[in-house]
Protein backbone atom coordinates (compact mmCIF):
# COMPACT_ATOMS: atom_id res chain seq x y z
CA UNK A 1 0.00 0.00 0.00
CA UNK A 2 1.56 3.94 -0.48
CA UNK A 3 2.14 6.36 1.91
CA UNK A 4 -0.64 7.78 0.64
CA UNK A 5 -3.09 5.12 0.46
CA UNK A 6 -2.30 4.20 4.54
CA UNK A 7 -2.88 7.87 6.14
CA UNK A 8 -6.24 7.94 3.33
CA UNK A 9 -7.52 5.21 4.98
CA UNK A 10 -6.85 7.04 8.55
CA UNK A 11 -8.42 10.42 6.75
CA UNK A 12 -11.56 7.91 5.87
CA UNK A 13 -11.52 6.18 9.46
CA UNK A 14 -11.31 9.61 11.27
CA UNK A 15 -14.39 11.11 12.95
CA UNK A 16 -14.15 14.98 12.97
CA UNK A 17 -16.91 15.49 15.17
CA UNK A 18 -15.20 14.15 18.14
CA UNK A 19 -11.86 16.15 19.35
CA UNK A 20 -8.79 15.35 17.66
CA UNK A 21 -6.93 12.55 18.94
CA UNK A 22 -3.45 13.71 20.09
CA UNK A 23 -1.14 10.65 18.57
CA UNK A 24 0.24 11.04 15.53
CA UNK A 25 -0.35 10.49 12.34
CA UNK A 26 -3.97 10.35 13.54
CA UNK A 27 -4.13 13.64 14.96
CA UNK A 28 -3.00 15.33 11.31
CA UNK A 29 -5.73 12.69 9.37
CA UNK A 30 -8.22 14.32 11.82
CA UNK A 31 -7.39 17.88 10.49
CA UNK A 32 -6.67 16.72 6.64
CA UNK A 33 -10.61 15.71 6.86
CA UNK A 34 -11.17 19.22 8.29
CA UNK A 35 -9.31 21.04 5.97
CA UNK A 36 -11.34 19.10 3.08
CA UNK A 37 -14.86 20.59 4.47
CA UNK A 38 -12.93 23.66 4.97
CA UNK A 39 -11.67 23.70 1.18
CA UNK A 40 -14.86 22.72 0.19
CA UNK A 41 -17.10 25.35 1.77
CA UNK A 42 -14.43 27.67 0.29
CA UNK A 43 -15.08 26.56 -3.05
CA UNK A 44 -18.56 26.76 -2.94
CA UNK A 45 -18.60 30.27 -1.51
CA UNK A 46 -16.28 30.94 -4.59
CA UNK A 47 -17.51 28.92 -7.30
CA UNK A 48 -14.57 27.97 -8.52
CA UNK A 49 -11.80 25.74 -7.78
CA UNK A 50 -9.36 26.76 -5.14
CA UNK A 51 -5.37 26.81 -6.24
CA UNK A 52 -2.12 26.65 -4.53
CA UNK A 53 1.28 27.61 -5.50
CA UNK A 54 4.81 26.02 -3.28
CA UNK A 55 7.94 27.86 -4.11
CA UNK A 56 10.78 26.21 -2.85
CA UNK A 57 14.26 27.46 -1.78
CA UNK A 58 17.35 25.89 -1.39
CA UNK A 59 18.62 22.84 -0.86
CA UNK A 60 17.51 18.99 -1.42
CA UNK A 61 16.14 18.63 2.17
CA UNK A 62 13.86 21.74 1.36
CA UNK A 63 12.82 20.28 -2.27
CA UNK A 64 11.57 17.01 -0.54
CA UNK A 65 9.53 19.54 2.24
CA UNK A 66 7.95 20.72 -0.06
CA UNK A 67 6.64 17.56 -1.72
CA UNK A 68 5.33 16.95 1.76
CA UNK A 69 3.90 20.68 1.84
CA UNK A 70 1.62 19.70 -1.52
CA UNK A 71 1.00 16.47 -0.96
CA UNK A 72 -1.34 17.95 2.17
CA UNK A 73 -2.63 20.63 -0.21
CA UNK A 74 -3.27 18.51 -2.81
CA UNK A 75 -5.33 15.71 -0.26
CA UNK A 76 -7.31 18.88 1.21
CA UNK A 77 -8.33 19.36 -2.52
CA UNK A 78 -6.10 22.46 -3.74
CA UNK A 79 -5.24 22.54 -7.45
CA UNK A 80 -1.48 23.15 -8.43
CA UNK A 81 -1.74 27.00 -9.69
CA UNK A 82 1.11 28.32 -13.14
CA UNK A 83 1.86 30.98 -11.07
CA UNK A 84 2.45 32.67 -7.82
CA UNK A 85 -1.32 34.83 -8.41
CA UNK A 86 -3.05 31.83 -6.81
CA UNK A 87 -5.10 31.33 -3.63
CA UNK A 88 -2.36 29.74 -1.37
CA UNK A 89 0.88 30.98 -1.95
CA UNK A 90 3.90 28.76 0.00
CA UNK A 91 7.47 30.23 0.27
CA UNK A 92 9.74 27.46 1.71
CA UNK A 93 12.26 29.45 2.27
CA UNK A 94 16.61 28.69 2.88
CA UNK A 95 18.63 30.73 5.38
CA UNK A 96 22.53 29.44 4.21
CA UNK A 97 23.01 32.46 2.48
CA UNK A 98 21.83 36.17 3.57
CA UNK A 99 20.75 36.83 -0.84
CA UNK A 100 18.34 33.77 -0.11
CA UNK A 101 16.47 35.91 2.62
CA UNK A 102 16.62 38.58 0.58
CA UNK A 103 15.11 36.94 -2.51
CA UNK A 104 12.31 35.96 0.05
CA UNK A 105 11.60 39.00 1.61
CA UNK A 106 11.39 40.17 -2.25
CA UNK A 107 8.96 38.18 -2.99
CA UNK A 108 6.78 38.62 -0.01
CA UNK A 109 6.81 42.38 -1.17
CA UNK A 110 4.93 41.24 -4.58
CA UNK A 111 3.24 39.00 -3.21
CA UNK A 112 1.24 42.05 -1.61
CA UNK A 113 -0.11 43.25 -4.36
CA UNK A 114 -1.54 40.05 -5.44
CA UNK A 115 -3.27 39.71 -2.23
CA UNK A 116 -4.92 43.47 -2.80
CA UNK A 117 -6.75 41.58 -5.95
CA UNK A 118 -7.24 38.54 -4.08
CA UNK A 119 -7.79 39.55 -0.77
CA UNK A 120 -8.98 35.78 0.28
CA UNK A 121 -5.13 34.68 -0.69
CA UNK A 122 -3.20 32.96 2.29
CA UNK A 123 0.40 33.38 2.44
CA UNK A 124 2.60 31.07 4.03
CA UNK A 125 6.36 31.23 4.86
CA UNK A 126 8.15 28.14 6.65
CA UNK A 127 11.80 26.49 6.28
CA UNK A 128 14.78 27.52 7.48
CA UNK A 129 14.78 31.23 7.23
CA UNK A 130 11.57 31.40 9.89
CA UNK A 131 13.68 29.28 12.82
CA UNK A 132 15.79 32.39 13.04
CA UNK A 133 13.88 35.08 15.15
CA UNK A 134 15.13 37.93 13.63
CA UNK A 135 13.62 37.31 10.63
CA UNK A 136 10.32 36.30 12.55
CA UNK A 137 9.96 39.91 14.15
CA UNK A 138 10.45 40.92 10.66
CA UNK A 139 7.91 39.44 9.17
CA UNK A 140 5.49 40.37 12.19
CA UNK A 141 6.36 44.08 11.70
CA UNK A 142 6.90 44.77 8.51
CA UNK A 143 5.00 41.66 6.44
CA UNK A 144 1.95 41.86 8.46
CA UNK A 145 -0.19 40.39 5.62
CA UNK A 146 1.52 36.92 5.31
CA UNK A 147 -1.27 34.27 7.16
CA UNK A 148 0.94 31.38 8.46
CA UNK A 149 4.63 31.13 9.72
CA UNK A 150 5.75 28.08 10.56
CA UNK A 151 9.60 25.76 11.23
CA UNK A 152 11.20 23.14 10.05
CA UNK A 153 10.77 20.88 13.18
CA UNK A 154 7.15 20.80 12.97
CA UNK A 155 6.00 20.93 9.04
CA UNK A 156 4.40 16.90 9.73
CA UNK A 157 2.08 19.45 11.76
CA UNK A 158 0.91 21.82 8.41
CA UNK A 159 -2.25 19.92 8.12
CA UNK A 160 -3.16 21.21 11.65
CA UNK A 161 -1.79 24.66 10.65
CA UNK A 162 -3.69 24.79 7.30
CA UNK A 163 -6.62 24.11 9.35
CA UNK A 164 -6.31 27.07 11.86
CA UNK A 165 -5.18 28.97 8.73
CA UNK A 166 -8.51 28.50 6.61
CA UNK A 167 -10.59 29.70 9.71
CA UNK A 168 -8.77 32.65 11.11
CA UNK A 169 -8.00 35.98 9.80
CA UNK A 170 -4.83 37.02 11.94
CA UNK A 171 -1.40 35.81 11.46
CA UNK A 172 -0.34 32.19 12.76
CA UNK A 173 3.25 31.69 13.82
CA UNK A 174 4.49 28.06 15.35
CA UNK A 175 7.92 27.65 15.37
CA UNK A 176 9.62 24.98 17.43
CA UNK A 177 13.20 25.37 19.08
CA UNK A 178 13.86 21.06 18.36
CA UNK A 179 12.11 18.74 17.15
CA UNK A 180 9.77 16.46 19.25
CA UNK A 181 9.51 13.46 16.93
CA UNK A 182 9.92 12.49 13.59
CA UNK A 183 6.33 11.46 12.05
CA UNK A 184 5.92 8.96 9.24
CA UNK A 185 3.10 8.05 6.65
CA UNK A 186 2.04 11.18 6.01
CA UNK A 187 1.17 12.07 2.11
CA UNK A 188 3.72 13.42 -0.29
CA UNK A 189 3.34 14.62 -3.59
CA UNK A 190 6.03 13.83 -5.53
CA UNK A 191 7.64 16.08 -7.98
CA UNK A 192 8.58 13.40 -10.45
CA UNK A 193 7.64 9.99 -10.61
CA UNK A 194 10.24 8.56 -11.73
CA UNK A 195 12.53 9.47 -9.08
CA UNK A 196 12.51 10.65 -5.30
CA UNK A 197 14.51 11.86 -2.34
CA UNK A 198 14.56 10.38 1.13
CA UNK A 199 15.79 12.11 4.31
CA UNK A 200 17.48 9.31 6.05
CA UNK A 201 19.04 11.79 8.67
CA UNK A 202 17.80 15.24 9.95
CA UNK A 203 19.70 18.01 11.05
CA UNK A 204 23.65 18.49 11.92
CA UNK A 205 26.05 18.27 14.98
CA UNK A 206 28.75 19.82 13.13
CA UNK A 207 29.09 23.36 13.60
CA UNK A 208 31.39 24.66 10.76
CA UNK A 209 31.52 28.14 11.81
CA UNK A 210 30.41 29.87 9.30
CA UNK A 211 26.66 27.46 8.86
CA UNK A 212 23.49 28.38 10.32
CA UNK A 213 22.16 24.81 9.24
CA UNK A 214 22.69 23.10 12.84
CA UNK A 215 20.53 26.23 14.51
CA UNK A 216 17.75 26.18 12.35
CA UNK A 217 17.36 22.37 11.46
CA UNK A 218 18.43 21.20 14.78
CA UNK A 219 20.52 18.24 16.50
CA UNK A 220 21.01 15.48 14.54
CA UNK A 221 18.66 12.42 13.85
CA UNK A 222 17.63 9.25 11.68
CA UNK A 223 15.14 7.46 10.79
CA UNK A 224 15.36 3.84 11.39
CA UNK A 225 16.79 1.42 8.68
CA UNK A 226 13.19 -0.43 8.41
CA UNK A 227 11.48 2.51 8.28
CA UNK A 228 13.99 3.64 4.96
CA UNK A 229 13.67 0.65 3.44
CA UNK A 230 10.02 1.06 3.65
CA UNK A 231 9.52 3.83 2.10
CA UNK A 232 12.57 2.93 -0.80
CA UNK A 233 10.65 -0.36 -1.31
CA UNK A 234 6.91 1.94 -1.41
CA UNK A 235 8.76 4.92 -4.05
CA UNK A 236 10.02 1.55 -6.01
CA UNK A 237 6.61 -0.19 -6.24
CA UNK A 238 5.01 3.55 -7.11
CA UNK A 239 6.76 3.22 -10.16
CA UNK A 240 10.29 5.03 -8.81
CA UNK A 241 13.48 3.61 -10.32
CA UNK A 242 16.10 6.77 -8.65
CA UNK A 243 16.51 7.68 -4.89
CA UNK A 244 18.68 9.81 -3.60
CA UNK A 245 19.40 8.89 0.24
CA UNK A 246 19.37 12.93 2.28
CA UNK A 247 21.11 14.09 4.86
CA UNK A 248 23.36 17.03 6.36
CA UNK A 249 26.49 14.22 7.08
CA UNK A 250 25.14 10.53 5.68
CA UNK A 251 28.34 9.53 7.27
CA UNK A 252 27.37 9.66 10.84
CA UNK A 253 23.66 7.96 9.68
CA UNK A 254 22.32 5.77 12.51
CA UNK A 255 24.89 6.70 15.58
CA UNK A 256 21.97 7.95 17.13
CA UNK A 257 19.41 4.81 16.68
CA UNK A 258 18.84 2.25 20.09
CA UNK A 259 19.95 -0.21 17.30
CA UNK A 260 23.21 1.95 15.39
CA UNK A 261 23.74 1.16 11.74
CA UNK A 262 25.83 2.70 9.43
CA UNK A 263 25.64 4.47 6.28
CA UNK A 264 27.08 1.81 4.71
CA UNK A 265 25.56 -0.65 5.84
CA UNK A 266 22.52 1.22 5.28
CA UNK A 267 23.34 1.60 1.69
CA UNK A 268 24.12 -2.18 0.95
CA UNK A 269 20.50 -2.75 2.54
CA UNK A 270 18.98 -0.23 -0.26
CA UNK A 271 20.68 -1.88 -3.02
CA UNK A 272 19.45 -4.85 -2.57
CA UNK A 273 15.67 -3.36 -3.36
CA UNK A 274 14.40 -5.38 -6.65
CA UNK A 275 13.41 -2.79 -9.40
CA UNK A 276 15.29 0.34 -7.97
CA UNK A 277 18.23 1.09 -10.28
CA UNK A 278 19.62 3.92 -9.53
CA UNK A 279 21.09 5.23 -5.55
CA UNK A 280 22.34 8.68 -4.92
CA UNK A 281 23.53 10.40 -1.79
CA UNK A 282 23.76 13.62 -0.39
CA UNK A 283 25.91 14.73 1.55
CA UNK A 284 29.11 12.58 2.87
CA UNK A 285 31.34 14.86 5.32
CA UNK A 286 35.55 15.04 4.12
CA UNK A 287 36.18 14.22 7.79
CA UNK A 288 34.42 10.94 7.99
CA UNK A 289 33.98 9.36 4.64
CA UNK A 290 34.84 5.60 5.52
CA UNK A 291 36.31 2.53 3.15
CA UNK A 292 33.38 0.93 4.19
CA UNK A 293 31.41 3.68 2.00
CA UNK A 294 33.81 3.79 -1.03
CA UNK A 295 33.72 -0.13 -1.12
CA UNK A 296 30.02 -0.39 -0.99
CA UNK A 297 29.61 2.31 -3.57
CA UNK A 298 32.61 0.47 -5.80
CA UNK A 299 30.71 -2.65 -5.48
CA UNK A 300 27.73 -1.83 -6.10
CA UNK A 301 26.91 -0.59 -9.75
CA UNK A 302 23.37 0.68 -8.80
CA UNK A 303 25.02 3.29 -6.50
CA UNK A 304 25.69 6.46 -8.96
CA UNK A 305 29.42 7.34 -9.95
CA UNK A 306 29.15 10.54 -8.49
CA UNK A 307 30.65 11.77 -4.78
CA UNK A 308 29.64 15.12 -3.88
CA UNK A 309 32.42 16.32 -1.04
CA UNK A 310 32.17 19.34 0.10
CA UNK A 311 35.79 20.47 0.27
CA UNK A 312 35.16 24.42 1.25
CA UNK A 313 38.53 25.34 1.38
CA UNK A 314 41.76 24.33 0.65
CA UNK A 315 44.13 26.14 3.44
CA UNK A 316 44.64 24.14 6.14
CA UNK A 317 44.47 27.88 8.10
CA UNK A 318 41.25 28.15 6.92
CA UNK A 319 40.02 24.93 7.47
CA UNK A 320 40.73 25.24 11.15
CA UNK A 321 38.70 28.33 11.29
CA UNK A 322 35.89 26.72 9.70
CA UNK A 323 36.01 23.79 12.07
CA UNK A 324 36.36 21.55 9.61
CA UNK A 325 38.22 18.65 11.04
CA UNK A 326 40.60 17.98 7.90
CA UNK A 327 43.92 19.45 6.31
CA UNK A 328 44.39 19.89 2.94
CA UNK A 329 46.40 16.92 1.96
CA UNK A 330 43.57 14.87 4.08
CA UNK A 331 41.44 15.96 1.25
CA UNK A 332 43.08 15.53 -1.28
CA UNK A 333 44.41 11.62 -0.37
CA UNK A 334 41.10 11.07 0.20
CA UNK A 335 39.62 12.11 -3.14
CA UNK A 336 42.57 9.69 -4.83
CA UNK A 337 41.31 6.90 -3.06
CA UNK A 338 38.08 7.15 -3.94
CA UNK A 339 39.42 7.82 -7.77
CA UNK A 340 41.57 5.45 -7.02
CA UNK A 341 38.74 2.87 -6.45
CA UNK A 342 35.83 3.94 -8.37
CA UNK A 343 37.04 4.31 -11.90
CA UNK A 344 34.41 6.81 -13.92
CA UNK A 345 33.73 8.39 -10.43
CA UNK A 346 32.44 11.93 -10.50
CA UNK A 347 33.94 13.86 -7.50
CA UNK A 348 32.00 17.61 -7.17
CA UNK A 349 32.66 19.80 -4.50
CA UNK A 350 31.03 23.03 -2.53
CA UNK A 351 33.65 25.95 -1.86
CA UNK A 352 33.25 29.36 0.11
CA UNK A 353 35.22 31.69 -0.68
CA UNK A 354 35.75 34.92 1.41
CA UNK A 355 35.92 33.35 4.81
CA UNK A 356 36.80 35.58 7.81
CA UNK A 357 40.94 36.18 7.24
CA UNK A 358 41.00 34.77 4.18
CA UNK A 359 43.74 36.12 1.95
CA UNK A 360 45.26 35.21 -1.75
CA UNK A 361 47.49 32.81 -0.51
CA UNK A 362 44.46 30.80 0.99
CA UNK A 363 42.91 30.95 -2.17
CA UNK A 364 46.32 29.22 -3.97
CA UNK A 365 45.73 26.52 -1.95
CA UNK A 366 42.01 26.05 -2.81
CA UNK A 367 43.22 26.76 -6.39
CA UNK A 368 45.89 23.85 -5.86
CA UNK A 369 43.45 21.32 -4.45
CA UNK A 370 40.77 21.80 -7.38
CA UNK A 371 43.61 21.13 -9.87
CA UNK A 372 45.27 17.80 -7.79
CA UNK A 373 41.69 16.31 -7.03
CA UNK A 374 40.20 17.36 -10.65
CA UNK A 375 36.58 18.39 -9.68
CA UNK A 376 34.18 17.60 -12.17
CA UNK A 377 32.06 20.61 -10.94
CA UNK A 378 32.12 22.68 -7.96
CA UNK A 379 29.26 25.32 -6.21
CA UNK A 380 31.17 28.09 -5.22
CA UNK A 381 29.86 30.68 -2.69
CA UNK A 382 30.70 34.11 -2.00
CA UNK A 383 31.10 33.90 2.13
CA UNK A 384 27.90 34.99 3.87
CA UNK A 385 27.68 36.47 7.36
CA UNK A 386 24.78 34.28 9.75
CA UNK A 387 24.19 36.03 12.62
CA UNK A 388 24.30 33.66 15.67
CA UNK A 389 27.67 31.64 13.94
CA UNK A 390 31.47 31.66 15.61
CA UNK A 391 32.95 32.75 11.80
CA UNK A 392 30.08 36.19 12.16
CA UNK A 393 32.18 37.46 15.14
CA UNK A 394 35.64 37.16 13.97
CA UNK A 395 36.94 40.74 13.30
CA UNK A 396 38.85 40.28 9.74
CA UNK A 397 36.02 39.79 7.56
CA UNK A 398 37.16 40.26 4.00
CA UNK A 399 35.62 43.20 1.99
CA UNK A 400 33.25 42.67 -0.84
CA UNK A 401 35.92 44.00 -3.60
CA UNK A 402 38.59 41.02 -2.00
CA UNK A 403 35.74 38.11 -2.12
CA UNK A 404 34.84 39.25 -5.81
CA UNK A 405 38.73 38.69 -6.92
CA UNK A 406 38.97 35.04 -4.90
CA UNK A 407 35.52 33.97 -6.43
CA UNK A 408 36.44 34.99 -10.01
CA UNK A 409 39.80 33.27 -9.51
CA UNK A 410 38.37 30.17 -8.01
CA UNK A 411 35.75 30.07 -10.35
CA UNK A 412 37.91 29.73 -13.24
CA UNK A 413 40.27 26.77 -11.54
CA UNK A 414 36.84 25.10 -11.49
CA UNK A 415 35.79 25.54 -15.20
CA UNK A 416 38.94 24.31 -16.33
CA UNK A 417 39.52 21.10 -14.72
CA UNK A 418 35.82 20.60 -14.87
CA UNK A 419 35.70 21.25 -18.77
CA UNK A 420 38.54 19.16 -19.39
CA UNK A 421 36.95 15.84 -17.16
CA UNK A 422 33.61 16.53 -19.41
CA UNK A 423 36.26 16.20 -22.62
CA UNK A 424 37.13 13.39 -22.22
CA UNK A 425 33.97 11.39 -21.83
CA UNK A 426 32.87 12.46 -25.15
CA UNK A 427 32.66 9.74 -27.65
CA UNK A 428 31.70 7.24 -24.72
CA UNK A 429 28.31 5.38 -24.44
CA UNK A 430 26.38 5.48 -21.12
CA UNK A 431 23.34 4.97 -19.40
CA UNK A 432 21.13 8.01 -18.83
CA UNK A 433 17.79 8.51 -16.60
CA UNK A 434 15.33 10.49 -19.19
CA UNK A 435 14.30 13.30 -16.58
CA UNK A 436 12.67 16.11 -19.14
CA UNK A 437 11.88 17.81 -22.27
CA UNK A 438 14.81 20.28 -23.03
CA UNK A 439 13.23 23.47 -21.83
CA UNK A 440 14.75 25.27 -25.49
CA UNK A 441 13.93 22.18 -27.79
CA UNK A 442 10.90 20.60 -27.42
CA UNK A 443 12.02 17.86 -30.00
CA UNK A 444 15.20 17.03 -27.35
CA UNK A 445 15.15 15.33 -24.05
CA UNK A 446 17.23 15.99 -21.00
CA UNK A 447 18.79 12.96 -19.69
CA UNK A 448 21.32 12.64 -15.94
CA UNK A 449 24.29 9.92 -16.40
CA UNK A 450 25.35 8.21 -13.31
CA UNK A 451 27.74 10.66 -12.79
CA UNK A 452 25.04 13.61 -12.63
CA UNK A 453 25.99 15.51 -15.92
CA UNK A 454 23.16 16.29 -18.28
CA UNK A 455 23.12 15.28 -21.98
CA UNK A 456 20.74 16.33 -24.12
CA UNK A 457 19.17 13.86 -26.87
CA UNK A 458 16.66 13.73 -30.26
CA UNK A 459 13.80 11.89 -28.16
CA UNK A 460 10.04 12.18 -26.88
CA UNK A 461 8.17 12.72 -23.53
CA UNK A 462 7.61 8.64 -23.79
CA UNK A 463 11.08 8.34 -23.06
CA UNK A 464 10.83 9.81 -19.87
CA UNK A 465 11.41 7.73 -16.78
CA UNK A 466 13.57 5.06 -18.42
CA UNK A 467 17.13 3.91 -18.62
CA UNK A 468 18.73 4.79 -22.08
CA UNK A 469 21.81 4.00 -23.25
CA UNK A 470 23.34 7.49 -24.92
CA UNK A 471 26.72 8.51 -27.07
CA UNK A 472 27.85 11.19 -25.93
CA UNK A 473 28.43 13.12 -29.12
CA UNK A 474 29.27 16.41 -28.20
CA UNK A 475 31.34 18.37 -25.01
CA UNK A 476 29.72 21.80 -24.37
CA UNK A 477 31.57 22.38 -20.98
CA UNK A 478 29.44 21.46 -19.10
CA UNK A 479 26.59 19.23 -20.39
CA UNK A 480 26.62 17.04 -23.74
CA UNK A 481 24.44 16.65 -26.85
CA UNK A 482 24.44 12.96 -27.41
CA UNK A 483 22.10 10.10 -29.15
CA UNK A 484 19.87 7.28 -28.25
CA UNK A 485 21.70 3.80 -29.14
N1 LIG B 1 28.24 31.48 3.37
C1 LIG B 1 28.45 30.96 2.14
N2 LIG B 1 28.23 29.67 1.83
C2 LIG B 1 27.77 28.87 2.82
N3 LIG B 1 27.46 27.55 2.80
C3 LIG B 1 27.02 27.22 4.04
N4 LIG B 1 27.04 28.31 4.84
C4 LIG B 1 27.51 29.34 4.11
C5 LIG B 1 27.78 30.70 4.38
N5 LIG B 1 27.58 31.23 5.58
C6 LIG B 1 27.64 26.68 1.65
C7 LIG B 1 28.61 25.54 1.95
C8 LIG B 1 27.70 24.34 1.99
C9 LIG B 1 26.63 24.73 1.01
C10 LIG B 1 25.37 23.97 1.12
O1 LIG B 1 26.41 26.10 1.30
O2 LIG B 1 29.52 25.44 0.88
O3 LIG B 1 28.36 23.15 1.61
FE1 LIG C 1 26.56 23.17 7.81
FE2 LIG C 1 28.87 21.89 8.26
FE3 LIG C 1 26.53 20.75 9.01
FE4 LIG C 1 27.14 20.95 6.39
S1 LIG C 1 28.28 19.75 7.92
S2 LIG C 1 25.18 21.47 7.36
S3 LIG C 1 28.26 22.91 6.31
S4 LIG C 1 27.43 22.64 9.82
Amino acid sequence: MAINERFEELVRKTDINSPAPENEPARQAWFLARARLLTQRRMEEAGRPLTFRVETFGCQMNARDSEKIVGILESAGFTEAPSEDTDFLVYNTCTVRDNADQRVFGRLGRASHLKKKNPGMKIVVCGCMVQEKSNVEKIRRSYRFVDLVFGTHNLYRFAEYLCTCLESDGMVVEIWDRADRIVEALPVARKYPFKSGTNITFGCNNFCSYCIVPYVRGRERSRTPLEILRECERLVSDGVVEIMLLGQNVNSYGKDLDTPCTFAELLTEVCKIEGLKRIRFMTPHPKDLSDDVIRVVRDNEKIARHIHLPLQSGSDRILKRMNRHYTKEQYIALAQKIRGQIPDVAITTDIIVGFPGEQDCDIDDTIDVIRRVGFDNAFTFIYSKRAGTPAAKMPDQVPDEDKNRMFDRVLAAVQETAHGRAEKLTGRTMEALAEEVNVKDSSYITARLSNNMLVHVPGDPSMIGKMLQVRLDECRGFYFFGSVV
